[in-house]
């Protein structure tokens, strides 16, 4: 996870894409039935973040992270036009999730550089993490990132954090080089970030592992009424 602002990535392509522009790449999904019994499987679909629901985002990080972003620091990725795509479960009203009865499984925040995307924020709320929602929230950040013509996918991740890690390197991300001191860390220490690369294009195959996952969770949800959980 990295703050706004601290990558070395062209903010003038990102201001020229445009955050209405980002907003029509997820058109608002159809309501869709929440699933109230504990056997059915939740139901994921999207919607980008949105002013007003940054609140619920924040409650989220607060308890996903020792070290969280700030509201502050979802404001500035907002007002920055980055790429903010939100899962749900459940229905979300036309106006917006921020008060409606959905549930928030997660979110990225993804900024859009000149040919590559540099990976802010991947975060799946705690009450819900292992049930795939991790991996299909970075499949759908590899199909957008190759729909804006991005080559590398960039991220960092703490070094302790092993279990990101292992979900990058499923989708293919390769571990090119360490950032020192670069997160907070207890009794005042500092951790090392392990700075990690995703090549996209499309001849590689990378696009259509993630396209399989993507794809797959449609038609489980298409057969069943309901997402893969
Ligand atoms: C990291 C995170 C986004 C993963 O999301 P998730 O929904 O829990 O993960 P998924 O269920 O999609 O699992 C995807 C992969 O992650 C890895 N993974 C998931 N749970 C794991 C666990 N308990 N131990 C080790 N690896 C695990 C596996 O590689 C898994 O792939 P597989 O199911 O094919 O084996 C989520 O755990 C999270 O938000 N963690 C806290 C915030 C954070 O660390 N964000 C990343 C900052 S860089």
């Amino acid at each position: 996870m990295t703050l706004p602002g601290s990558t070395t990535a062209s903010r003038s392509a990102l201001e020229a894409a445009g955050h209405d522009q980002e907003a029509s790449d997820y058109p608002p999904s159809p309501p869709c039935p929440p699933c109230l019994d504990e056997t059915h499987r939740p139901d994921g679909h999207w919607r980008v973040a949105e002013q007003a629901a940054l609140e619920r985002l924040l409650a989220i990080e607060q308890r996903a992270y020792p070290w969280p972003w700030s509201l502050g620091n979802f404001q500035d990725s907002l007002r920055a036009g980055y790429h903010m795509p939100v899962l749900l479960q459940g229905s979300a009203q036309p106006e917006g999730f921020a008060a409606s009865g959905c549930t928030v499984l997660g979110y990225a925040v993804a900024m859009l550089g000149v040919q590559e995307v540099h990976l802010l924020n991947i975060t799946v709320d705690p009450d819900h993490q292992g049930r795939g929602w991790g991996r299909l929230i970075m499949a759908r950040l590899v199909q957008w990132s190759l729909a804006q013509g991005a080559e590398q996918l960039w991220l960092e991740v703490r070094h302790s954090n092993t279990r990101a890690q292992a979900l990058y390197q499923r989708l293919g991300f390769e571990a090119v080089g360490l950032r020192r001191r670069y997160y907070p860390a207890a009794r005042s220490q500092r951790e090392d970030a392990v700075v990690m690369r995703l090549w996209l294009a499309p001849s590689d195959g990378r696009g259509d592992e993630c396209q399989a996952v993507v794809a797959q969770h449609a038609a489980h949800r298409k057969e069943h009424g309901h997402g893969l959980g």
